[in-house]
């Protein structure tokens, strides 16, 4: 067991960036690190070099160890941007057990799968009657804007008691806030909105409550149990991850797919539900668009692959790489959506595994399984080399998608 430690000079920059020749795949530098082994140095933009675990195991036994932190205000903590002055307030996703898991509880019973799945016939006819519109509307379409940004945006507001009227300030808020190339003081800004939007939201229903989640935790805030701000912040957190994550996965997804027309035949001429959840999976899997790293600060010394990680040394865990990983996937670069892809790492894993994962699932399998199928014809209108990748985005994903039929 030995404390490695490398020249600073040796020490590769962390790359965030996909790259273009290859954009379905994490950044080749990522590979080049895995050769080195599972766990190696990186160094960020403030010089400072955390751990990267590029391995499947190490990073599942990492995130499910109770002695890393996910507070980004832990000195080590490392924040691969530079973070505002007065740092980032964020939701139970940036805090550690016992008040994750008070927080989080509170949220759990709307996503559990019953309830989701009792949800998934109000999702079909959200589906249809964006695909109804996108065949009578203008060819070519953006998908982006016309289908994959929508369904998930009312399928959220839906459940948390939003009004879908305001989407362009909360897509645009979002935006900002995940977007590497914001400033510090913009995306600070763009929290502060999002909180105050909230916080307007919670206040009311407060007076004026109605049967979704928001109202559920105002009922909380009422018996003392929640501060109004915490609701607030807890809400804002479910909107930005409610809508971003899953429109991202629905244009990639269909893109990726046109790219491997073996695969998007598979959806297109099948009817079966079974091939439609592994293709979820898989695709899950495959494009990791929650990319750039799962960021945790060791609180004790551990040791982790025969390495020992000291107290206060930042990890970052490139889920990208550890789905990719051969040991855990056979021929992992290769998409083939009939592999069961289920131990993916895509939502994460340990006790910040995605919270809203069956909503995400059933979106993406009710998308996946109508789309192709309704519109057999929808192709890319517009070279790949055209495509506007997210290459400055914490989400991965494009930003337009030009497709005709
Ligand atoms: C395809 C879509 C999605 C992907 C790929 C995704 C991915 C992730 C990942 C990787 C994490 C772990 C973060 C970490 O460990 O630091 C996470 C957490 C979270 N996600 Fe998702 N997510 C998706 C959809 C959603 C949806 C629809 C919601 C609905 C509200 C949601 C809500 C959350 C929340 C609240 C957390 C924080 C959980 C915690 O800290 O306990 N996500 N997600």
């Amino acid at each position: 067991m030995t404390s490695t430690s490398h020249a600073t000079n040796e020490i590769p920059d962390f790359p965030m960036a996909r790259d273009a020749r290859c954009p379905f795949d994490p950044p080749p530098a990522l590979y080049d690190q895995r050769e080195q082994g599972p766990m190696t140095r990186v160094r960020l933009w403030d010089g400072s070099t955390p751990w990267l675990i590029t391995g499947y195991a190490e990073q599942r036994a990492v995130l499910g160890d109770p002695r890393v932190s996910a507070d980004l205000s832990r000195p080590g903590y490392p924040a691969t941007v530079p973070l505002p002055p007065g740092g980032v307030k964020r939701s139970f996703i940036g805090m550690d057990d016992p008040e994750h898991a008070r927080l989080r509880r509170m949220v759990t019973a709307p996503f559990a799968i019953k309830r989701i799945e009792a949800m998934r016939p109000a999702v079909q006819k959200i589906v249809d009657g964006l695909i109804d519109d996108l065949l009578a509307g203008p060819n070519p379409v953006d998908l982006v804007q016309a289908f994959a940004l929508p369904v998930p945006s009312l399928v959220i507001c839906e459940l948390l008691g939003v009004p879908y009227t305001d989407h362009d300030f909360f897509q645009d808020t979002s935006k900002t806030i995940i977007n590497r190339t914001s400033t510090p003081e913009q995306r600070q800004a763009g929290h502060q909105a999002l909180h105050a939007y909230l916080d307007d939201l919670v206040g009311q229903k407060l007076t004026d409550p109605g049967d979704d989640l928001l109202s559920g935790l105002v009922e909380r805030v009422k018996a003392g149990e929640l501060s109004r701000q915490e609701a607030a912040r807890m809400g804002a957190l479910m909107l930005i991850a409610g809508h971003e994550t899953t429109a991202n996965m629905i244009a990639l997804g269909t893109l990726a797919l046109l790219q491997h027309p073996d695969q998007l035949a598979l959806l297109r001429d099948g009817d079966d539900p079974k091939l439609v959840a592994s293709a979820v999976e898989e695709l899950l899997r495959y494009l990791n668009i929650v990319h750039n790293g799962r960021l945790r600060v060791a609180t004790e010394d551990i040791e982790v692959a025969g390495q020992i990680v000291r107290a206060g040394e930042g990890l970052i865990m490139a889920n990208e790489m550890g789905n990719r990983d051969p040991e855990a996937f056979s021929d992992p670069d290769r998409l083939d959506l009939r592999r069961d892809a289920r131990r993916h790492v895509a939502f994460g894993f340990g006790v910040h595994q995605c919270l809203g994962q069956p909503l995400a699932r059933m979106e993406l399998q009710v998308v996946y399984g109508t789309l192709y199928r309704r519109v057999p014809t929808l192709k890319l209108a517009t070279g790949l080399d055209q495509v506007p990748f997210k290459f400055d985005g914490m989400v991965y994903g494009v930003h337009e998608l030009p497709v005709t039929w």
